[in-house]
């Protein structure tokens, strides 16, 4: 049975994901409060010495981010430069501390979000911080072809955070549990990398 990592295992994505995994995976559910390990995605060293202690896996799936929601006028660099961070750098920096535990041909998966295609009001950093980690995500395929895959998933707004968002996303068709489920499962068993999944249906 294929060993899966998956952080942010709690949120309202990560859950999704984990339910629709558990019935063929052996899946160990990450975040900073656990609940199985303990991972903070911005500390390289301590991610590391987590993941050592598990030994080699087949798959490490992050379902962690979120950038602020304000229009420009009122959203600061910091704002933005902490949105880039903790949706793009925290990402990148889990796949990096991954890779020397990934076995023969195991699987990143990275999740960016429809704003990094389609335009919302008040949605800039998470376009930046999206369209930055879809662009990325060739280039690092290229640079493990043969080793590693890694992808992203690309979800529109997912069916348990409509009322979280409210109008914020007004229009747009949520993205259905049973798709999120498959597209999680593609990038762990199909033979891809370097591919944004984009479970987004433009209106
Ligand atoms: N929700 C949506 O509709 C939607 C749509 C498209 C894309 N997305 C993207 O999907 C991702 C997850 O969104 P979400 O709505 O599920 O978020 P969420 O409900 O806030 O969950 C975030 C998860 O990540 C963990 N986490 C946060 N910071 C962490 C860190 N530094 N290190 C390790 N774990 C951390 C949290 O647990 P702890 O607090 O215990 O660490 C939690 O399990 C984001 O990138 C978001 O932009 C979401």
């Amino acid at each position: 049975m294929k060993k899966i990592i998956v952080i942010g295992a709690t949120g309202k994505l990560g859950k999704v994901v984990v339910e629709g995994l558990q019935k063929d995976y052996e899946v160990i559910r990450a975040s900073r409060s656990g609940p199985d390990l303990k991972i903070d995605a911005f500390d390289f060293e301590s991610i590391s010495d987590v993941l050592a202690s598990i030994g080699s896996f087949d798959a490490l799936v992050s379902c962690i981010g979120g950038t602020p929601f304000k229009i420009f006028d009122e959203l600061t660099m910091e704002d933005f430069a902490a949105g880039l961070s903790t949706k793009c750098f925290s990402q990148l920096n889990l796949a990096k501390a991954a890779i020397p535990f990934l076995r023969e041909n195991g699987s990143i998966t990275l999740t960016s979000g429809i704003i990094g295609d389609e335009p919302i009001i008040a949605g800039s950093c998470a376009a930046a911080a999206n369209g930055a980690l879809n662009m990325c995500v060739s280039t690092l395929a290229a640079e493990y072809a043969g080793k590693l895959r890694i992808n992203v998933v690309s979800p529109s707004i997912i069916e348990n955070s409509v009322d979280h968002y409210g109008m914020l996303f007004d229009g747009f068709e949520p993205t259905s549990n049973q798709s999120i489920i498959h597209a999680y499962r593609r990038t762990i068993s199909a033979p891809i990398t370097g591919q944004v999944l984009s479970l987004t249906r433009s209106l």
